[in-house]
């Protein structure tokens, strides 16, 4: 079975190894000269995804950036971005490029798998597509499946063949066709439509956002009335089984932050998504203003930022909510602004007036006068003592997340000597 994987980026790339590793002949199609460097010439993952990083150095994925290399292949699984542009509008660019150069050389019995995350209707957009630019009908000469990617970055090795694999299909040739592909990995199938197809992939997603939205809310609104957040849910689902789902904290990254402008794109009733994003992207600032209101000025300030991928232990900086962070902590004028992030070098990082940065966490904690832990990595979980000893020297820490398992939002002296007392009562009783 001959397989291009087009778009060798967090999605493709991984699916792309694990394809090879199930016996297909893979060829990658990607337009980035430098993935194509990290995996044909220095043979390495261009980020991390753990379980990857021998497939990579064996060498048997080669990835070409002439999609007419692939004009042989059995499949095109479509792995390439579909951002939102600026205002609430899907950018369908990159599928579109794809497919029409597809239809240059698309034969009889080829399948195209769309694997990107689309809005309903793209599919029924990309046969329309296909059958205006070719003499090909769709499940008759040609075949065309919508099969989502739902695997979580960073467990992609396991989740690739764990997921069942929703294969939505017009057509019973398409479906089967979909499904000897991804027998490969020993997926489950299930098969539905195509519009069904895109719709599971969206809401896994945009139910995410909204309950990490719920969160949210309650957490700002809890601090304004001086209520701790994590006090408030832990004491909601302790012994309780209808329980509030996720913590507080920045919620974006590239997939979460833009599906549910698909949605409030397309549909009136996905308008209160819009809401739930006005939540989620208010939260830097609300923290930045609540630093201020509980302890005067952050301006001369020398302030910490720890963490600045868009979530816990990864590299992947797209769509974090950290940079908006730091703009609002400039505005604020501080003496300085130091971020640290160890999965992280320097050109990740936006550059921003005064900025520095450091992959070391003691070099950014010194000195500190304000901490804010804007991604929970396990490395402050397991070093919280050194984020805590900040504070006895007169820093103040912000922690939405909770990462010094303080229940605190914000922690300084008093507020230490506070939970202290707390958890001596808690004992006592
Ligand atoms: N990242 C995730 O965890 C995740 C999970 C599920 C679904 N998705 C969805 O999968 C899709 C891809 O996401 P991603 O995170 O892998 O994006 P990505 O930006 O990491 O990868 C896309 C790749 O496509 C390449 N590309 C763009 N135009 C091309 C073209 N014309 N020909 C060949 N290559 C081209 C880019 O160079 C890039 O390497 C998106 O629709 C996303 O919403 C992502």
């Amino acid at each position: 079975m001959k397989v291009a994987v087009i778009g060798t980026g967090r999605v493709g790339l991984p699916l792309a190894l694990s394809l090879i590793d199930c016996g297909a002949q893979v060829l990658g199609v990607d337009l980035s000269e430098q993935t194509r460097h990290a995996i044909n010439v220095e043979r390495r993952m261009p980020f991390d995804e753990p379980g990857y990083d021998e497939l990579a150095a064996s060498g048997k994925l080669h990835i070409t950036g002439n999609i007419r290399d692939a004009a042989d292949c059995d499949y095109f699984i479509v792995t390439v971005g579909t951002p939102l542009r600026a205002h609430i509008e899907t950018d369908l660019s990159f599928v579109t490029k794809v497919i029409e150069s597809i239809c240059e050389f698309l034969a009889p019995g080829q399948t195209i798998v769309m694997r990107s995350t689309t809005a309903p209707k793209t599919t029924a957009f990309v046969a329309s597509l296909i059958e205006s630019r070719t003499f090909h009908k769709v499940g008759r000469d040609v075949f065309l499946a919508c099969c989502p990617e739902r695997i979580v970055e960073g467990k992609a090795r396991e989740e690739l063949h764990q997921l069942p694999q929703i294969i939505g299909t017009e057509d019973s040739a398409s479906a089967q066709s979909a499904e000897r592909l991804f027998a490969l990995l020993g997926a489950e199938p299930l098969h539905c439509n195509w519009a069904t197809a895109e719709l599971v992939k969206l809401f896994c997603n945009v139910s995410r956002y909204a309950y990490f939205g719920v969160i949210n809310a309650l957490s700002m609104i809890a601090l304004d009335q001086n209520v701790e957040p994590h006090e408030v849910i832990e004491l909601a689902n302790r012994d309780y089984p209808r329980k509030l789902h996720g913590k507080p904290g920045f919620t974006a990254g590239t997939c979460l932050r833009k599906d549910f402008g698909m949605l409030a794109e397309n549909y009136w009733s996905g308008g209160f998504l819009t809401e739930i994003w006005r939540i989620n992207e208010s939260l830097p600032k609300y923290l930045v203003d609540l630093a201020k209101n509980r302890y005067g000025t952050l301006n001369g300030k020398r302030i910490a930022v720890l963490g600045y991928s868009f979530k816990r232990d990864a590299d992947d900086v797209r769509d974090s909510l950290a940079p908006k962070l730091i703009r609002y902590l400039s505005r604020e004028t501080p003496a300085s602004i130091v971020v640290s992030d160890h999965h992280l070098s320097v050109n990740h990082i936006e550059p921003c007036p005064g900025l520095q940065f450091t992959p070391d966490m003691d070099t950014a904690l010194r000195n500190a006068d304000f901490i804010f832990i804007a991604t929970n990595h396990t490395l402050y979980i397991d070093q919280r003592d050194k984020i805590l000893a900040t504070v006895n020297r007169g820093a103040r820490v912000i922690d939405i997340w909770d990462t010094c398992g303080q229940n605190r939002a914000t922690i300084d002296t008093e507020s230490l000597a506070r939970q202290k007392s707390f958890q001596l009562r808690r004992t006592a009783a």
